[in-house]
């Protein structure tokens, strides 16, 4: 993700296909430029480019329960809690619980707008 104005790198984002027709969000902004609402736009784009360009019925993303700002993110984007996983993710020296949130193809659809 670079800013529009001065082409600065302030993150990244990608959509991890690991078995055929299903995606895996993700993102990350560097520090100093959270709460812009990047996060938010970037999460939109890559779900539409998701179902619209590589065609996928479904998208996931898993976040720490405890990273309630991504929640939001993936709330605005569209997205439903779907699960709750118990000491899911190994990270910084410590087990984590994650929550599960998707969306599918006949959701994305029928919120278009063209
Ligand atoms: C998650 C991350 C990408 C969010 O970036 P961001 O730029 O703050 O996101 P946005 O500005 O688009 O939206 C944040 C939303 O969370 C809200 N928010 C901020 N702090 C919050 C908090 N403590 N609790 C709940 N919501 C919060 C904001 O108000 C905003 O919602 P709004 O538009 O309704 O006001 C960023 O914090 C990050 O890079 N974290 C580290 C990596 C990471 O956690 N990646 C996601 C893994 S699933």
């Amino acid at each position: 993700m670079t800013q529009k104005a001065d082409g600065a790198l302030v993150g990244a984002g990608d959509i991890t296909i690991l078995k055929p027709g299903e995606g895996d969000l993700g993102y990350m902004l560097r520090h100093d430029v959270w709460g812009k609402g990047y996060a938010s736009e970037v999460a939109s784009a890559l779900i539409d480019a998701g179902f619209r360009d590589l065609g996928l019925n479904r998208i996931f993303s898993t976040v720490s329960t405890e990273n309630t700002r991504s929640m939001r993110v993936l709330e605005k984007a569209g997205m439903r809690w779907e699960a709750h996983y118990r000491r899911f993710a190994q990270a910084k020296g410590r087990w984590w619980d994650c929550h599960l949130y998707a969306t599918s193809r006949p959701e994305w659809e029928a919120t278009r707008r063209d």
